[in-house]
């Protein structure tokens, strides 16, 4: 071929390559991560399903596992949200199972068979493409061949959520330009921002590709060690479950700060404190607290809190299969401090954590068949699944979360923290001062928001798209307590709609 024919011929090439591209859509998910049936399930799946790993090191073979559900809806335009549950160490098939996935796990009448899957209208795959990520390396079906990579900690993990992101954009490319959201609850108060921060820094930097982040949600979120901290007691207060000498009390002892108090008649007060709220679910005070296998009769029986109260913390979730909360952050009064974060199995010397019944998702995840149809690595690879693992070793090195949210928000991207106002774990009360902490203006003045023609928690919107809102009645995790509610905040934040 002469020069000339030679230009001519990788024109034509070119114009070729063009021409196919515009007409084959960019429709590329990975064929062998298709889900194509589902051990418990028989109906028809409302969207497409996929999962499978993401290496995010080759050299110490460190993958990453996720479940990806496409929108019911329109999954080319809606959202993609990645969803990250906390811990440290838990899984985010919490959130797939117990929370807001396309199912409702109805548990098995025999112990260890599995349970039946029935469709859940409150999904929050009506309305978005979301991404359930098993994050850091070691947690829930993730790993690494390198078990040096189980001590880790909030930027290790941040900066692999990303990679995890970059490339699970290469293999879902169809999915780029729809608006990217990062959502999460508990200790992804942690994950959440980090991981944001992460992500704006490659938007700016030019790393490719190139993702359409639009903002982010956390529920409950761990936060600040100094605001966290100083949550509990006019939470606990307000709650009516200490006396108002007692509040007086530790409030002139403690001077009004119940952070790292040196004082010693403090300390005393604040043990008085925990002597009063010992029997709760700190997870939802108005939920009993699950002694396998059967709860002990607390809240009934000793409960300060009227009927009408405690019915505020039931659920309408048609099928409710955790007996009681589980245990997914911190116990009381051991906020997340710098350095070496605990997980549950480690805080307690044991596998078993107060308050919960996990036996529905260890089933289901642990069976051969389920495992396969998911795409879950060999276990001799991953091991089995705990809902909160101790593998992990976890150091929180990032300090207070704070600088990130106001980094992020000044940047323009829209946040919305929410809390369930009945959850003793990561109060309301915190995440309400920290947000106005930041000084920002308030643009829409704290207000009561409907769900269902009813009032459903209150919230305050300020300058910066950052919001501040509750959910009346929820404990820890808003979904699993309130999923109608949640369902309409997560729709009506994900649209830009007012709340
Ligand atoms: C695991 O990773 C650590 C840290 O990078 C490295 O020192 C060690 O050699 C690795 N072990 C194996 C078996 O590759
Ligand atoms: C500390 O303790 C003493 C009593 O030992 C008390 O009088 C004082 O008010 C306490 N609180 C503060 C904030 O200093
Ligand atoms: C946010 O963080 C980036 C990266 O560290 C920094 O360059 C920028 O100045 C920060 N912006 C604000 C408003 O704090
Ligand atoms: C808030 O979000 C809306 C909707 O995405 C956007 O139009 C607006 O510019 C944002 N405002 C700020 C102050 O970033």
């Amino acid at each position: 071929m002469d020069g000339t024919s030679l230009i001519i011929y990788r024109v034509v090439l070119v114009f070729l390559a063009c021409l196919i591209k515009s007409l084959v859509p960019a429709q590329s998910a990975p064929d062998d991560a298709l889900i194509t049936q589902i051990p418990g399930f028989s109906g028809t799946f409302p969207s497409k399903h996929y999962s499978g790993y993401v290496t995010v090191d080759q050299n110490h073979g460190r993958n990453l596992f996720y479940y990806f559900v496409e929108s019911e809806r329109k999954p080319s335009e809606d959202p993609v949200v990645l969803w990250l549950n906390g811990g440290p160490g838990c899984s985010s098939f919490d959130g797939f199972i117990y929370e807001h996935g396309p199912f409702n796990f109805e548990k098995a009448k025999t112990k260890g068979s599995l349970p039946q899957l029935h469709l859940n209208q409150y999904s929050w795959s009506k309305v978005s493409n979301i991404i359930y990520l098993d994050s850091p390396a070691g947690v829930g079906c993730s790993y690494s061949k390198n078990h040096s990579d189980y001590t880790t900690g909030d930027r290790k993990t941040a900066s692999d959520s990303h990679t995890f992101l970059l490339k699970w954009f290469e293999l879902y490319p169809e999915f780029l330009s729809n608006p990217f959201f990062i959502a999460g609850e508990s200790f992804a108060g942690v994950y959440v921002p980090t991981l944001t921060y992460e992500v704006v820094k490659g938007i700016d930097a030019g790393t490719k590709p190139i993702i359409n982040l639009k903002g982010y949600l956390v529920g409950n979120g761990v936060t600040d060690e100094e605001f966290d901290d100083n949550a509990l007691v006019p939470f606990v207060h307000g709650m009516g479950l200490i006396s108002d000498e007692l509040f007086q009390e530790v409030k002139i002892e403690c001077g009004g700060n119940y952070h790292n108090s040196l004082n010693a008649s403090c300390a005393t007060k604040l043990a008085k404190v925990d002597e009063d709220i010992d029997g709760l679910n700190i997870y939802d005070i108005l939920e009993p607290c699950y002694h396998s296998p059967e709860p002990r009769d607390i809240t009934t029986t000793k409960s300060k809190m009227p009927a009408s109260f405690r019915q505020l913390g039931e659920t309408e979730r048609p099928l409710a299969v955790r007996t009681r909360m589980f245990g997914r952050a911190w116990p009381l009064r051991a906020p997340v401090r710098e350095g070496i974060v605990p997980t549950w199995p480690q805080l307690l010397n044991s596998n078993s954590v107060p308050c919960t019944d996990d036996e529905v998702a260890t089933t289901w995840l642990n069976d051969e068949t389920v495992r396969k149809a998911l795409h879950v690595a060999e276990e001799s690879l991953v091991g089995s699944w705990e809902l909160c693992t101790g593998r992990i070793t976890y150091y929180h090195d990032s300090g207070s979360m704070i600088p990130y949210h106001r980094n992020i928000t000044s940047r323009g991207y829209r946040a919305l923290i929410y809390s369930g106002d009945h959850d003793m774990c990561v109060p309301f009360t915190g995440s309400e001062a920290w947000t106005r902490s930041l000084d920002y203006q308030i643009v829409d003045e704290w207000r009561p928001w409907f769900s269902n023609g009813q009032v459903a928690g209150y919230t305050q919107g300020y300058e910066h798209n950052l919001t501040f809102l509750t959910v009346k009645g929820s404990g820890h995790t808003v979904p699993e307590y309130k999923p109608r509610e949640a369902f309409d905040l997560y729709s009506r934040f994900l649209a830009g709609r007012p709340l």
